[in-house]
């Protein structure tokens, strides 16, 4: 492709900028170009500019800068910079320089991950200047980035005025409308990305588990497995990740000829964004069990020394065979789909838990129903079902139904889960008896269990902690807060 001089460029001014041309931000810069934004661009080493001029300059209209005062001088007013380099020092350095060459007024947009604690403290900063800062997460990854992510800008009202639009002409479409919506002020576009993300590693993990029931306790192969994955994306289970699952499943390696899934180290890597879901989750108290299993089993994968010591001397245990006749197996693969799906459904009512608890702990509010009809398109946990979940949410907020504390009581999920759980339990059951983990599986199962339960065994610690720490205690027939006198006569005394 010829080198875009940007003659034809001389004098116009670009209505969007982006920082940090690698992947991720070459090919937002070139999707914002082929929406008819003129798009300012510059990166950090002038290289990389020259080779997006180089082999995409054509696409549409680039203004390539060689400065950060060039960059900002090509920019019309109020002037709208994306950052798209690496979360932490560099993204802070990034935000230094553009504030310092910015006026008030002016938009500055953080596309990375970033942890959304940051986010706010940076708001704040910027904010103090003068200037907009708004933090947008991006799911799609580089795919997404060209031909349209999910997007979840935090920010000013303001800011989204002048962004939302051009968010909107790059953004994902699912039935019709962009998937882009302004979250929240400062750091809820980041919070709601990060939840993103811990549902992400929850999705992947039932996957993983549902592919490991499959494989181990079944003896299927890996095409096998592709094909029901195919099969499964076909009906409620319809999603990306289902879809991607399968490809991955029927990839062959080149070299050995092998299931791809057979040449790969059993090691599962992670950037933290789940983990910083779980912490953050901790730290609101809001019980995201799915998503947490998910994590902690990405870490076990991890814990080289241990499985070493364990293929040396093995611990005792079943070998993983579920022991089910050939005849009985297709019952088995359908029941293992329905574990997929309630299991699925926890997780994603967890995750729209510790949106809210976020919404309410920072003053956010958010729109939950947005917040899935955003998912449903360009993001990776973009799934057929997130359309039941905003019609739930939305149907609340539209007052044509009651208000629910979790998704679990909404009429459909309810129902699913009833329909899916003889299911859940068989496949959860017989996993533990052959020896296969499916801690996210059974962990979904016992948070449902535990909110059916009419008496949780809470009483008893509470007991434990009065007994030890004269921590008190409530009492079923009178309010109030209570004190045994554990080590004298034992008689009760009332605290409060
Ligand atoms: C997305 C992805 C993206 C990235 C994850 C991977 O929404 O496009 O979530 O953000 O692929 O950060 O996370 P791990 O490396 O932690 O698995």
């Amino acid at each position: 492709m010829a080198e875009n001089t940007n003659a034809g460029n001389a004098g116009k001014k670009a209505n969007i900028g982006v920082v940090g041309l690698a992947v991720m931000g070459s090919n937002l810069a070139r999707n914002l170009a082929h929406h008819g934004n003129t798009v300012a661009v510059f990166n950090r080493t002038y290289a990389r500019t020259e080779t997006l001029m180089k082999e995409h300059g054509t696409e549409g209209n680039f203004i390539p800068a060689k400065t950060i005062e060039e960059f900002v001088a090509s920019l019309s007013k109020p002037r709208t910079a994306i950052i798209m380099v690496k979360a932490g020092a560099p993204t802070d350095a990034m935000i230094e320089a553009l504030a310092d060459a910015m006026e008030p007024g002016d938009i500055i947009v953080d596309g990375g991950n970033s942890f959304y604690q940051d986010t706010i403290r940076r708001e704040k900063a910027i904010r103090a200047r003068g200037l907009h800062f708004v933090g947008c997460g991006i799911s799609g990854g580089e795919e997404g980035a060209l031909n349209g992510p999910s997007m979840m800008p935090g920010g000013t009202e303001e800011s989204w005025k002048t962004l939302g639009p051009i968010l909107k002409s790059i953004a994902a479409v699912a039935e019709g409308e962009p998937c882009v919506t302004h979250i929240g002020t400062d750091g809820a576009g980041h919070f709601v990305k990060m939840v993103h993300n811990g549902i992400e590693y929850a999705d992947m993990q039932l996957i993983g588990e549902s592919y490991d029931l499959l494989r181990r306790g079944l003896g299927m192969t890996p095409q096998q497995i592709g094909d029901v994955f195919d099969e499964w994306n076909k009906g409620d289970l319809n999603s990306y990740l289902v879809e991607i699952t399968s490809e991955v499943l029927h990839q062959v390696d080149a070299k050995t000829g092998k299931p791809f899934v057979d040449i790969v180290v059993d090691k599962a890597g992670m950037k933290g964004t789940g983990t910083w879901t779980v912490q953050t989750a901790l730290g609101l108290a809001v019980p995201v069990t799915g998503i947490a299993e998910a994590v902690f089993a990405r870490g076990l994968s991890g814990m080289s020394d241990q499985r070493a010591e364990n293929a040396r001397t093995p611990l005792a245990g079943p070998d993983g065979d579920l022991g089910i006749a050939d005849a009985d197996k297709a019952a088995f693969v359908e029941a293992v789909r329905q574990a997929l799906y309630a299991s699925k459904i926890v997780a994603y009512a967890q995750g729209f838990d510790e949106i809210q608890a976020g919404a309410k702990e920072y003053g956010w509010n958010i729109d939950l129903g947005a917040v899935a009809r955003i998912w449903r398109g360009g993001c990776i946990i973009r799934a057929k079902f997130l359309n039941r979940i905003s019609e739930a949410y939305d149907n609340v907020a539209a007052g044509k139904q009651e208000p629910f504390s979790s998704l679990l009581f909404d009429d459909y999920f309810k129902q699913a889960v009833e329909s899916a759980q003889d299911a859940w339990r068989e496949v959860v059951a017989k996993a533990a008896l052959a020896g296969i983990p499916v801690p996210a599986f059974s962990s979904s199962l016992s948070y449902y269990d535990g909110l059916r339960s009419k008496r949780l065994p809470a009483a008893l610690i509470q007991g434990q902690r009065d007994f030890f720490g004269a921590h008190t205690y409530g009492r079923v027939d009178q309010p109030g807060a209570f004190h045994t006198l554990w080590s004298g006569d034992r008689t009760e005394i009332q605290t409060a």
